[in-house]
């Protein structure tokens, strides 16, 4: 049991690569807490695999303080909190992106990021430890058409893992990223525009090792990330995406 007694919080957990990485923490002895916005599947989520869920929306400064206050009640402790939500527009040229959507993009890629560590570092900072992930992307490295504004998001990510990770390395709190390749989750058929057997295709080719990526790969990465196997690295952002950005 690698996360025996460890309490981990991960956002955008109702489906998808936050699902994967809830699932593989329980399966290590974790306590989870499924936040997300979508109240069913969220709180199936969190049933099926013996969790709590939380109602949170992550761009909401009060809905993420809400998030904290309640994991503190119910589990008394955080010792990981995921930043893994996100949202993207649709697979366009920049200039067809409407400022609201821009916004959004920021608000629940980017800003979530800072409102997590309002909450939970006074937390960390108690405990004298702790793990932030923040789930980026290959698109914030080696990015493709059409994301120009969803991309740039992923890439402040990147640098933001980095910054908090070299001002929290003193007091032993470890901020890492991962940067997942494509995978068939609820956003995939946002990335291509339009999902095709040819868009999979497409993807699929410009992956050296032939495939997409799953949750079980990122919910791995994320195991080792987050344990004290890796209580050495900090300010890592792994590329889980079978050699695309080689
Ligand atoms: N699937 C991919 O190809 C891919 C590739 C690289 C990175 N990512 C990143 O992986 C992360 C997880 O996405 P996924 O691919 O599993 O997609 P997904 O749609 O299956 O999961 C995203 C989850 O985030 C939730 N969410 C969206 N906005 C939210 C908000 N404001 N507050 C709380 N929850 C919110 C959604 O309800 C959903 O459950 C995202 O950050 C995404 O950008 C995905």
């Amino acid at each position: 049991m690698r996360l025996a007694g460890k309490v981990a919080v991960i956002t955008g957990a109702a489906s998808g690569f936050g699902e994967g990485i809830a699932s593989r923490f329980r399966q290590e002895g974790a306590k989870v807490v499924i936040a997300d916005l979508t109240e069913g599947s969220g709180q199936e989520v969190a049933d099926k695999l013996g969790g709590i869920f939380v109602r949170t929306d992550v761009s909401v400064s009060q809905e993420m303080k809400n998030l904290v206050e309640t994991t503190l009640r119910e589990y008394g402790s955080i010792d990981i909190f995921i930043n893994n939500a996100g949202f993207t527009s649709r697979n366009s040229p920049m200039l067809e992106v409407d400022e609201a959507t821009f916004d959004r993009i920021y608000a629940v890629n980017v800003k979530s990021i800072f409102l997590s560590a309002q909450h939970v570092l006074p937390e960390f900072r108690k405990k004298g430890r702790g793990v932030i992930l923040n789930i980026a992307s290959t698109g914030g490295v080696r990015p493709r058409p059409g994301l120009v504004w969803y991309n740039s998001s992923k890439g402040a990510v990147i640098s933001m893992t980095r910054s908090m990770a070299i001002e929290l390395a003193p007091e032993n709190i470890r901020v890492c990223a991962i940067n997942p390749v494509a995978g068939k989750t609820g956003m995939i058929h946002l990335f291509m525009g339009e999902e095709s057997e040819e868009k999979y295709d497409l993807f699929r080719s410009s992956i050296p090792m032939g495939r997409l990526s799953t949750p079980r790969d990122i919910a791995n990465a994320a195991l080792f990330l987050c344990s004290d196997e890796a209580e050495f690295l900090t300010g890592v952002c792994l590329e889980v995406d079978g050699g695309r950005c080689l």
